[in-house]
């Protein structure tokens, strides 16, 4: 096992590293500090490696386009209707950063900070950890709030990310990874050959803005049906006559009994496959459906469809909707979530 750091480039004039973790079978996963920022995970195939993750090859092709690819989102994500919540019977105003409402956390999240990065080496797995701490001042949630986000790559190939907070005054957190995938070598231009099976009965209505009204619809019967495998072309040619023209869309889960999977994609063509577990009760599916022309991408030029991101986390707006589940992080607590992802090559 290895772990190994290298410069990527600059934020402003803050630089950023790469850390690459390897294991004893070849597969590696590659993380930067901006945005703990998922930019790789190589696994062995006829090629040499293949990296199974949609990634920029510098900074300027990361920040250049609002996709979030790869980042860590929080302190809370998806949107937030009007950036505008009530916790503890106080009114809390927080950024606007898509039209009225809140998008990932707004402009000073997870998503936007470079992350202090420690390493560990166990007899079984390699971590990479990332800190931060959050504050009122900086991105208008309540609390001040340490954040750690580690990724550990196992001998048994899963990366499991884990999000860990703790608070000084009841916040929200709702943190995910906005990794896309395509488990194409990278000649592969979309994810249209893709099968993908998800443990999802029910997704959200929402309405112009993506807020949820708060009605669930079923799937069955409708292109959201994925119980069974579906070949992720085919369910984006159903949506041909929507405005998004894919899949943009909150997807309820309920994770398989024995050990929380909620998703596998696969690759018939390269006969990969990825499976996501999480015990929280949603996955944000996005086909990366607008994605245009003029970001360089492993996968060529931006285009629709280059990639998926399958987002674990629970339902969005909670605030607004009680229903959805309670994402209240309290005065003292420390809460963590895990998701974890297993390439099988
Ligand atoms: C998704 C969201 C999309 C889009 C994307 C980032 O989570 O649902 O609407 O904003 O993030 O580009």
């Amino acid at each position: 096992m290895n772990i190994a750091k290298t410069a990527f480039g600059f934020l402003d004039r803050t630089p950023i590293d790469q850390y690459t973790l390897t294991n004893d079978n070849g597969v590696s996963i590659s993380v930067l500090t901006f945005a703990g920022l998922w930019r790789e995970y190589n696994v062995p195939s006829s090629e040499g490696t293949t990296n199974i993750i949609l990634n920029a090859p510098d900074m300027k092709n990361y920040t250049n386009n609002p996709f979030y690819l790869g980042r860590t989102v929080g302190r809370i994500a998806g949107r937030l209707k009007d950036g505008n919540f009530d916790l503890n019977g106080k009114n809390v105003q927080v950024e606007q950063n898509e039209g009225n409402n809140m998008l990932h956390g707004g402009n000073h999240g997870f998503s936007d900070v470079v992350w202090d990065a420690e390493t560990k080496e166990n007899t079984d797995s390699l971590q990479l950890i990332l800190k931060q701490t959050f504050t009122e001042a900086e991105d208008k949630f309540p609390g001040t709030m340490p954040v750690t986000i580690t990724y550990t790559l196992k001998q048994d190939n899963s990366v499991t990310i884990n999000f860990s907070a703790t608070t000084d005054e009841d916040t929200l957190f709702n943190p995910t990874s906005h990794v896309y995938w395509n488990l194409g070598g990278d000649d592969a231009e979309d994810i249209l050959a893709h099968t993908l099976q998800m443990n999802s009965k029910r997704h959200l209505d929402v309405d112009g803005e993506k807020i949820p009204t708060g009605k669930f619809i079923d799937n069955a019967g409708t292109p959201f049906d994925f119980t069974q495998p579906v070949v992720l072309g085919d369910a984006i040619d159903k949506m041909q006559d929507t405005d998004e023209k894919g899949f943009d869309d909150i997807m309820e889960v309920q994770g398989d009994a024995t050990d929380n999977r909620v998703v596998t994609l696969s690759d018939p063509a390269s006969g990969r496959s990825l499976k996501i577990f999480s015990d929280r009760n949603a996955v944000i599916m996005f086909t990366a459906n607008s994605m245009e022309s003029g970001m360089l991408f492993n996968h060529g030029d931006g285009h629709p469809y280059e990639g998926i991101a399958l987002e674990a986390q629970n339902l969005s707006d909670t605030p607004h909707h009680p229903e959805f589940g309670d994402v209240t992080l309290h005065a003292n607590e420390t809460k963590s979530y895990e998701i974890k992802y297993l390439a099988e090559f």
